[in-house]
């Protein structure tokens, strides 16, 4: 299979943790005898730095131009006096509205392995986590009008049930094909569009009979994923409230370095990234996780390029390099052995086998 990858390396541990990727996917091309192509992007901090825009029209073009897009990590310290229309996450949310992907799917699971890394009691654990965070990614407080006049400021927050029902419909599929149990998260007893979200969830429901519905307010929920996550198979949720809930039910998983994302529209192209974000204290010192991109590029393989037996390959070494006992700094525990960014890309490449 030929594919052309639009690569955007993005700023502080992004270009190490993407290099470590790549290699992953060459050794992949090389043994199931596909070839991808890889056209660097700039999109961020860097972008900014470098063109005075952070996603320039050209450099969201190569990514439309491309089968599929894999993304480091944008933003830092660096760019914190910058306008709000030229900051590098700007430069992230024009690139994610850019491409359409407008559904966001965060999974939360702990690996056995790293059962220990977990801050929450071993009793909590053993009840397993395995849920997925389905967020809509294109809408709401994100994308609505932002404003500063004087002492005040303001962050329109708007959605369309059109926008709710079509990430809404991705919440109950995903549901539909794992434990048949959906979770729709909003804050109805304050926000109209939440209201708005709870009934488009509801009206879809009767679509899908198979999957069970239930609601629950954002800031129950936040406190249910720390005191039972067993209890969650598929949460379907807004813009922010699956932003602060992804990075909560990744730490519980042990790091937040080692948890992938895909973001889908209604094509096969895809954009995967890594949920954490671009560590600049670690930046350029051989100490970040690439775990999660890795991951994220097993995404690709699977979601956008329909290659099962590929992404198996890659989430195998991922075990692998874990049963192995080797571990990069946010996941070291006594005993283990403490290894780079660059050294577990290499270890990873070497673990990947055809079956
Ligand atoms: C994420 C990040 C981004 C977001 C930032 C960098 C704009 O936190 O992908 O979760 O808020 O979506
Ligand atoms: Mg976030």
């Amino acid at each position: 299979m030929n594919k052309e990858i639009a690569v955007v390396r993005g700023d502080g541990i992004g270009p190490e943790i993407v290099a470590e990727a790549l290699k992953v996917l060459d050794r992949v091309a090389d043994m199931f005898g596909h070839s991808f192509h890889y056209v660097e992007a700039w999109m961020g901090g860097c972008a900014l730095d470098r063109f005075g825009d952070p996603l320039p029209e050209q450099e969201l073009e190569k990514c439309l131009a491309a089968d599929s897009v894999l993304l480091g990590a944008v933003g830092g310290p660096k760019w914190n006096g910058v306008p709000g229309h030229l900051r590098p996450e700007k430069g992230l949310l024009r690139l994610r509205s850019g491409l359409g992907v407008y559904s966001n799917n965060r999974p939360a699971k702990i690996w056995p392995q790293l059962a220990d890394a977990s801050p929450l009691k071993a009793s909590i654990v053993e009840k397993g986590i395995d849920f997925i965070i389905v967020r809509e990614l294109t809408g709401g407080i994100y994308f609505g009008e932002h404003r500063t006049e004087g002492d005040t400021a303001v962050d329109v927050l708007k959605y369309t049930e059109k926008e709710i029902e079509r990430i809404g419909r991705i919440g109950f599929a995903t549901a539909a094909k794992r434990r048949g149990r959906l979770c729709s998260v909003e804050k109805s007893n304050v926000l109209d569009s939440s209201r708005l979200w709870k009934k488009v969830m509801h009206r879809l429901a009767e679509e899908y009979p198979e999957v069970e519905l239930s609601d629950l307010l954002v800031d129950n929920c936040a406190m249910q994923i720390v005191k039972d996550p067993s209890q969650f198979d598929v949460i379907v949720t807004e813009n922010m409230f699956g932003d602060i809930l992804s990075d909560e039910a990744s730490m519980i998983t042990g790091s937040i370095g080692m948890i992938p994302s895909s973001s889908l529209g209604d094509g096969s192209r895809g954009l995967y990234e890594p949920i954490h974000g671009s560590a600049p204290d670690i930046a350029g010192k051989d100490l970040a996780n690439p775990i999660g991109t890795v991951l994220s590029a097993a995404m690709m393989l699977r979601y956008s390029f329909d290659l099962p037996s590929e992404a198996d390959a890659v989430e195998r070494a991922v075990g692998q390099l874990l049963d192995a006992g080797y571990r990069t700094a946010d996941i070291m525990s006594p005993g283990m052995k403490q290894v780079g960014c660059r050294a577990c890309g290499d270890l990873l490449a070497g673990f990947i086998r055809k079956d």
